[in-house]
């Protein structure tokens, strides 16, 4: 199986969070393999060893049968409310920690970079640096502030990607809906699938698809969030509204086969659909490791969904991401 979502966090000190950038996070690592992202002086979540130590993510790997991870950074690393130039450094910064986490077997640890996305020629640059270093693609938030992916400064970013056949991670942050969402993780449940939905839309129905190369390979975690499950409603609105249809000559549905999803949906009825929706090429394993809220049985959606359809879950497991990333 070859993971294409699974998160890094490094250990990064209070001192150092500190002089990058007063939100920076950093890790309180009790000694014990556990410890717990800090914000500050707030405790954001408990997490355990294998966000920071490459081997005990190997030992995890080899225990639930994952031959190759791809790891991204934690979103709250991301950074893109900070200063350009102090984005910039942090960011060159994690990436290289990154590589270092994935030293423990860089066979079969992978890393996708982060960008300072809200300064675009710098993003480029970070882009560039990451990949002659041994990146083997990038993540980015579904937006940055106020600024969606069809943004004209992210679509030049993601022209640049293409250009340099890097692969994109679109992963949910910096969640809509704060004042209501203040219990139970509906952040998490609610906002984060809504937001890569908005992130997919935004391409979608901004025409943007009609201007990117298709060589762009772009993938949305959480199987794209809300997507699939209302793809039909926007169809409907597109063929009955027109400023549905201002800035989007196409059916949006038939924009599917220019984005790729991860497989996390946790439930086998799910991901037939998307799989229906999306197509069986574009559904890439991911396990959203090592968090809670990941599967803790890696593959065993895929195994039960598929159980009598060896190609599908072959496809969906690891033949995907080998074409996508480039994985021989
Ligand atoms: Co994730």
């Amino acid at each position: 199986m070859i993971d294409i979502h699974a998160h890094f966090f490094p250990r990064i000190t209070r001192e150092e969070a500190a002089a990058a950038d007063p939100r920076a996070p950093w890790l309180a690592d009790t000694g014990d393999g556990r410890g717990q992202i800090m914000l500050g002086e707030a405790p954001f979540r408990p997490v355990q060893q294998s966000l920071w130590d490459g081997r005990t993510r190997l030992a995890w790997m080899d225990e639930k049968g994952v031959a190759i991870q791809l790891v991204c950074a934690t979103p709250v690393m991301f950074g893109y409310a900070w200063a350009p130039a102090r984005a910039a450094a942090w960011a060159a910064r994690m990436n290289d920690l990154a590589l270092d986490y994935c030293a423990a077997d860089p066979a079969r640890l992978k890393a996708l970079a982060q960008v300072p996305l809200q300064d675009i020629d710098a993003a480029c640059r970070e882009l560039e640096r990451a990949k002659s270093i041994g990146h083997l693609g990038v993540q980015i938030g579904n937006h940055v502030g106020e600024k969606s992916l069809d943004d004209p400064g992210i679509l030049d970013f993601l022209r640049h990607c293409a250009d340099l056949a890097m692969p994109v991670l679109v992963h949910p942050w910096d969640m809509m809906g704060d004042a209501r969402m203040k219990k139970w993780m509906l952040p998490w449940l609610v906002a984060m699938p809504a937001e890569t939905q908005l992130g997919m839309l935004s391409l979608v129905l901004s025409g943007a698809f009609e201007r990117l190369p298709k060589t762009l390979a772009i993938v949305f975690a959480h199987g794209g969030g809300s997507f699939a499950w209302l793809i039909g409603r926007v169809d409907n609105a597109w063929a009955h509204r027109d400023i549905v249809r201002a800035d989007c000559p196409r059916l949006p549905s038939s924009y599917c086969e220019r984005m790729m999803v991860d497989s996390a949906v946790f439930d086998p009825g799910a991901l037939r659909h998307l799989v229906g929706t999306m197509g069986a090429e574009r559904v890439l394993f991911g396990t959203d490791a090592p968090f809670p809220l990941g599967e803790q049985s890696p593959g065993s959606l895929v195994a039960a969904t598929y159980a009598e359809d060896a190609g599908q879950r072959e496809r969906i497991l690891s033949g995907n991401a080998r074409r996508v990333f480039g994985l021989g």
